[in-house]
């Protein structure tokens, strides 16, 4: 009987155990990397502008083919840019589908004294962008909006404000892309304006 076992015991292999082995320093070196990498590419974002998405825009994607003569839809004016869809890709992440901005973040375009003005304004904000603090419907935002004169031409900001300023209940007039040239031989490559500048130059909306 006693034999039987011994002879067991020989053919199995020992009970493995952990050791005390040290984690290798590569693995180390790897977390260390991986680290700064994420820190360094999060302290890299930091300030840049949240676009959102993939950051494409309407401009970047090849132009739909227009066929021939009978091309309907939404091209009725400003050169065929198609104001609606302009504005829900542009701006009504902040200024919302409904026109009713974000209270204390983001300015409502319905009804707003701004937008409804000198079509000059709307152009200089949305060509260059507006910082600071700025007074809407009695509400005071104080936030960055972010410039679309490069981003967009001259017919698609005159597209996309002729359609805010129609929307919602706003009844004012077309803006045509005439505006915004005029905008960029008045004032070229300008930063952003603040609402001291714009009252300045355009008197109180
Ligand atoms: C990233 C967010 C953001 C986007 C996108 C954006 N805006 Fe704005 N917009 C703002 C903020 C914030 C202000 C207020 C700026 C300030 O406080 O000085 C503002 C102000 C305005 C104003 C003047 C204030 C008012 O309520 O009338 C107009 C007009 C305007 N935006 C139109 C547009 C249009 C048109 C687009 C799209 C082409 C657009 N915005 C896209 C954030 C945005």
């Amino acid at each position: 009987m006693s034999q039987q076992e011994h002879r067991a015991q020989r053919r199995e292999a020992p009970e493995p155990t952990e050791g005390n082995l040290a984690v290798p320093k590569v693995v180390l070196a790897w977390i260390l990397i991986l680290i700064f990498w994420g820190v360094g590419y999060y302290a890299w974002q930091i300030g840049k502008p949240m676009l959102g998405g993939d950051s494409r825009s309407v401009v970047s994607q090849p132009a739909p083919a227009t066929t021939g003569e009978g091309s309907e839809g939404a091209t009725a004016s400003s050169g065929g840019a198609d104001g609606k869809a302009l504005y829900s890709s542009h701006c009504s992440a902040c200024h919302q589908a409904s026109g009713q901005g974000i209270p204390g973040a983001f300015p409502p375009l319905a009804d707003s004294e701004w937008l409804l003005a000198d079509p000059a304004i709307a152009v200089s904000i949305v060509h260059d962008g507006l910082q600071g603090p700025i007074e809407v419907h009695g509400d005071t935002f104080a936030g960055v909006m972010p410039n679309f004169g490069a981003t967009l031409s001259n017919d698609e900001i005159a597209a996309v404000l002729t359609h805010v300023r129609s929307e919602w209940g706003n009844d004012a007039s077309a803006v045509t892309a005439d505006v915004v040239k005029e905008h960029e031989e008045r004032f070229g490559d300008r930063g952003p304006w603040t609402v001291e500048e714009l009252t300045d130059v355009f008197g109180e909306p």
